[in-house]
């Protein structure tokens, strides 16, 4: 590789509960976890990674503080939560980015288009970082349009429903519009989210309806994101990403090693060493459900898919540039 990547990634999409949170706190734990250095920022007031990466569950978060200051001060963007995962820095978002829909208004009527305010402030991070991962708000103009400004590669979370799918013609316009300031920003794919299991027709039928309205560069990734609501539901109240739940429904005992304990060879061996070791969980100990391992898997595959995407369309860019 001559230059150096430059990896700057949106999790964007004008809609919320599209999966924007889940699929940048996984995509950037996986990363990680593959070992890229990733960082993590948080453009979103809601401050949902905060749920999804556990911070917010501890109180570590600063609710988007630094995030405002830096970018309001025009310094670089540096990280506040060193190794929230091995490998994965962040800058948390939350309710203090209130502020900064505001300011980015205040820029805007004096004529600084917020396309360009957020890239600049990125070159330390992109230095420093394999991936820098930004997740956005629903519905902010001016947020979307900052973040959008500052990548190079968008991906586009959608549902499979036509309401959804509609709405991102409109979200191509804001990609476009990004270009006129940051010329190199491209759609890298978009993401199914929420697909019911064997949802095979659905899933063509997304796939084309995707191409229609975002063109062929935003060709949907095979790895779609299963339909899981209780594990989601899990994921954020235990402030786990889904591999995490994975491990532990895999530590689950075999339900059947209860039944040693009430076997009579059970009982009359229960004071020996050997069968402590063979001993039941208690029954309040939950473990993660066994279907958390589809999602695991779910979101390891769309990691390597969007990986695999980038570097070849930056090997593809360096040789038309060669
Ligand atoms: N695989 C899934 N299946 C169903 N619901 C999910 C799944 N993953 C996450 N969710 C839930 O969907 C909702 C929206 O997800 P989120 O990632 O917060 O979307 P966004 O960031 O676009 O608003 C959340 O309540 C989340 O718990
Ligand atoms: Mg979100």
């Amino acid at each position: 590789m001559t230059t150096s990547p430059r990896r700057a990634v949106v999790f964007t999409n004008h809609k919320g509960g599209v999966g924007k949170t889940s699929v940048s706190t996984n995509v950037a734990a996986e990363a990680a976890r593959a070992g890229w250095r990733v960082l993590l920022i948080d453009l979103d007031k809601q401050g949902s990674a905060g749920w999804d990466l556990g911070y917010r569950h501890d109180d570590s978060t600063d609710h988007g503080q630094a995030l405002l200051d830096m970018i309001t001060n025009g310094d670089q963007l540096r990280p506040i939560l060193a190794d929230v995962r091995p490998n994965l820095d962040v800058i948390p978002g939350g309710q203090k980015l209130t502020e900064l829909d505001l300011w980015l208004m205040s820029q805007v009527m004096k004529g600084v288009p917020p396309a360009g305010m957020l890239r600049p402030l990125l070159t330390d991070a992109l230095n420093n970082y394999d991936l820098v991962i930004m997740d956005t708000n629903p519905g902010v103009e001016s947020v979307m349009q900052t973040a959008l400004g500052a990548a190079h590669w968008v991906v586009i979370p959608t549902q499979p429903d036509w309401n959804s799918i509609d709405g991102l013609s409109e979200l191509a316009g804001k990609v476009a519009q990004a270009r006129t300031t940051s010329p190199d920003v491209r759609v890298l794919g978009s993401v199914l989210f929420d697909i019911p299991a064997n949802a095979h027709q659905i899933r063509k039928r997304a796939d084309d309806d995707v191409t229609e309205m975002l063109g062929e560069e935003a060709e949907t990734f095979k790895t779609r994101v299963r339909s899981a609501k209780k594990i989601a539901t899990l994921a954020r109240e235990r402030g786990q990403v889904a591999y995490e739940l994975a491990t532990d429904a895999a530590n689950a005992p075999a339900w059947h090693s209860i039944l040693a304990k009430h076997t009579l060879a059970g009982a009359e061996g229960a004071n020996t060493e050997e069968s402590a070791q063979g001993v039941a969980p208690e029954e309040d100990v939950e473990y993660a459900p066994k279907s958390a391992t589809g999602v695991a898997d779910d979101y390891e595959q769309l990691t390597s898919e969007i990986i695999r995407r980038i570097i070849a369309r930056e090997d593809a860019t360096e040789d038309a540039a060669s």
